[in-house]
């Protein structure tokens, strides 16, 4: 028996020897082989599946072996590399945020764009998750129909900073709110069988320094705020990818954090796809293995040899590297490339520009309106549209989010579209202006950085005439921001000198005349209104809307959509104001002397904890410009009294939202939870849920449902690792902001809630 045993033995052996030198029998990789695949690559085929194919001419990519010689004929940010010997293609990774950014060959036959759809911020401010949705269909589609596997998106740090260069691409200050905006942002992509990515995992809080500084951050803050929306995300959408930041946190990098991604992210969490590191050069690629970092991008060579390197000396064992592997090969035959998709290189353009409009609509906020100045009557006609940016509209912000758009309707355009006037002479003048000073915002391509565009002044006779020949004024502030800069508060937060003379000669004249002064906000992030909110007689925060932007704005103000935005930031009085202004780089870094870190360039301390936002506004009782949750409609809404019904692991609430004014409009409202008094400090009101109404006509009620678990209610005490919600009674407030709450009701939970976790990602400073 046993010789038998010994013979069959040495028969396999052979046999399997004789397979290897004919490379007859290569497995062609699917769903079911994946094993077999992994067991047949060698060492160097490994390597280059965790690396990314870099093109150094930021080329679109071509296999030449059957079936690989589908092209790709569009640049995007990243690829997987293919390895057609054992039937692995190569897939391709594209931004962003807000829209699928392809940039063309120069030399291909078509040129093609994607639909350029508003700000995350802006979605945020919707309140609405099955908008979100609709709009990561169609971006979905357009990746899928484009040959793009995964959509690097969506991007949710939390606004930490009004300050953030990158906020434009974010949701919120608060973490459930970018949470559930980025899990329906997900579901909508992932139905059309491509993938996303959330970003950047995580606490990539400044844009300063972005790829040096060490964010040191409490665990308390971790789990609560930074955290939190990412496992909210990954537990609601299941997004095949996460990329891991460019900061380190609490230490190490985040991509070689194996704490990070994989204790909480797949075990706490149960994350189940592959996480790729933000683009980069090389940093310790065994450290990144180990942590549980599948895919290296964009990737480069070096990259490679060091990975084959430091499995032969022993640092990283193939046994390491296999689980990378095999998760990078799960992903690519979930993709499009994998199924052998045929892309059609056209959507529907007409359709996504349309849903890009409505999208906008609902996500601008109505801060102010005195008066009944808006919406603009029918005896409006005539418009002294001011502000260089009604002419030259930012769509969105700079970086890799900067959607190749088809055009951008800037205000002047979207006025007259909507059969409104708006000075031919101040359009003529304005355009000569911009001419002049050569700086256009640019939509057909990806730039870095952020840009001050010093506003035209106009003289005040100039304006005093334009009051007399026209029926309403608008003022556009612009503000434009992105990756690579934070904003700083003189330039990028308050009015500009030039702005701020601009808008009390306009107030003066045109209110001297009897006319009424709007304020459109075109900006990426939060702005100072605290001074100047006095004098126009409405202001609309329009966001960085999207290509359609210019139409929606006119759509608000003449009252054809009903504003429905609400901030999903407080616009305080003051940039300062914010407890992280204290510990962010309020300015450009400066030069490191000799070894010495330098304070919030190359570490930052979360000194604020969980006071972000809100939780400290509303907490502190400190005055700020607009609540966060706050924004006008032009009807009003009555809520019931609520219900509130313990489910058995939390509760169920309702209240019954009634339009009581004169026209239709959709109310969002905010549940927000008062805790017990316990042993943690814990926030005045925490948002827990939130509804938002469909559009009700006059009279028409709808009963919204809010569903709240005990683990929702619960703070993280760092002293036991565990996520507790003290016994007691909870007050449940239905808001229209945080500081306006229309009705309560109480919720009683009968003992303690507890659970514990891995106590992992200590801050390696002391924060006080
Ligand atoms: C950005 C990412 C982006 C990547 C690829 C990086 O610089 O931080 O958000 O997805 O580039 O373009």
């Amino acid at each position: 028996m046993k010789a038998l045993f010994l013979v069959a033995t040495i028969l396999a052996a052979v046999a399997g020897q004789v397979r290897a030198q004919v490379g007859a029998q290569e497995p062609k990789l699917n769903p079911n082989n994946i094993d077999q695949v992994v067991e047949a690559m060698t060492l160097q085929e490994k390597a280059r599946l965790l690396v990314g194919r870099n093109d150094p001419v930021f080329g679109g990519y071509a296999e030449t072996e059957e079936p690989f010689t589908r092209i790709i004929p569009t640049n995007v940010a990243g690829y997987t590399q293919a390895i057609p010997r054992l039937g692995i293609p190569a897939t391709a990774l594209a931004d962003g945020p807000v829209g699928l950014v392809i940039v063309s060959y120069p030399e291909s036959p078509r040129q093609y764009t994607a639909t350029g759809f508003p700000s995350g911020t802006l979605m945020a401010c919707s309140w609405d998750v099955t908008l979100n949705r609709r709009v990561g269909e169609a971006m979905g589609n357009e990746a899928l129909e484009h040959g793009v596997d995964v959509i690097l998106a969506p991007g949710m740090n939390i606004h930490r900073s009004p300050l953030g260069g990158r906020n434009y691409e974010y949701y919120s200050e608060d973490p459930l709110l970018t949470g559930k905006m980025a899990a329906a942002l997900v579901r909508g992509v992932q139905s059309n069988g491509v993938g996303t990515s959330l970003k950047h995992f995580a606490a990539n809080s400044q844009e300063t320094n972005r790829t040096g500084v060490d964010e040191i951050v409490s665990q308390r803050a971790l789990r609560e705020i930074y955290l939190k929306g990412f496992e909210i995300a990954v537990k609601e959408s299941h997004p095949w990818t996460v990329m891991s930041s460019y900061n380190r946190l609490n230490g190490p990098y985040t991509q070689e954090n194996r704490e990070l991604l994989t204790t909480v992210l797949r075990d706490e969490w149960g994350f189940d796809g592959i996480v790729m590191t933000d683009w980069i050069q090389i940093r310790n690629t065994a450290a990144q293995i180990q942590a549980g970092n599948d895919l290296m991008e964009p990737g480069y060579q070096v990259q490679i040899d060091d990975i084959v390197a430091r499995v032969r000396s022993g640092e990283l064992s193939v046994e390491d590297v296999d689980v990378c592997v095999r998760r990078v090969l799960e992903y690519i035959v979930k993709t499009p490339h994998f199924r052998g998709h045929s892309f059609s290189h056209t959507h529907d353009q007409e359709g996504h520009a349309r849903l890009a409009r409505e999208a906008a609509t609902q996500g601008m906020v109505l801060l102010k309106n005195d008066g009944g100045a808006l919406p603009l009557g029918g005896e409006v006609k005539r418009v002294a549209l001011f502000g260089r940016s009604s002419y030259d509209f930012l769509a969105g912000g700079t970086g890799s989010g900067n959607v190749v758009k088809p055009y951008v309707v800037n205000l002047a355009q979207g006025l007259s579209n909507a059969g409104l006037e708006p000075s031919q002479e101040m359009e003529e003048v304005y355009e000569k202006y911009i001419e002049y000073v050569g700086l256009r915002n640019r939509f057909e391509g990806v730039s870095l950085g952020r840009s001050t565009i010093p506003e035209m002044t106009v003289a005040r006779g100039a304006i005093e005439r334009q009051a007399a020949e026209n029926d309403v004024a608008i003022l556009t502030i612009g503000r434009q921001a992105g990756e690579g800069g934070d904003r700083t508060i003189k330039e990028g937060y308050n009015l500009t000198a030039g702005e701020r003379e601009l808008m009390e000669d306009v107030c003066d004249a045109f209110h001297a005349a009897g006319k009424r002064v709007v304020v459109v906000l075109n900006v990426g992030g939060a702005v100072e209104t605290s001074s100047w909110k006095g004098l126009p007689d409405a202001i609309l925060m329009a966001w960085q809307p999207g290509q359609q932007g210019g139409n929606a704005v006119a759509d608000i103000l003449t009252g054809a959509v009903n504003p429905s935005g609400k901030l999903s930031m407080t616009l305080s009085v003051s940039a300062m104001d914010h407890p992280s202004s204290a510990n962010f780089p309020l300015g450009p870094a400066a030069p490191r002397r000799g070894n010495q870190p330098r304070e919030n360039v190359d570490y930052t301390l979360h000194r604020e904890g969980i006071w972000v936002g809100y939780r400290y506004f509303n907490t502190a009782g400190k005055e700020v410009s607009y609540p966060f949750g706050h924004g006008l409609s032009y009807t009003d809404f009555s809520y019931s009294r609520p219900t509130v019904r313990a489910t058995g692991d939390g509760f169920r609430a309702t209240v019954t939202v009634t339009n009581t004014g004169k026209v239709a409009g959709r109310e969002s409202v905010q549940l927000y939870v008062s805790a017990p008094a316990g042993e943690l400090d814990k926030p005045l009101r925490e948002l827990r849920a939130f509804a938002k109404t469909g559009l009700l006509q006059p009279g028409q009620s709808e009963v919204l449902t809010f569903e709240v678990a005990d683990y929702d209610l619960a703070s993280f005490d760092e002293r036991i690792s565990a996520w507790v919600a003290p016994r007691g009674r909870y007050t449940v407030g239905f808001g229209a902001s945080v500081e306006d709450i229309h009705a309560t009701g109480a919720y009683t939970l009968g003992r303690e809630f507890i659970l514990k976790v891995n106590d992992v990602l200590r801050p390696t400073m002391e924060l006080k």
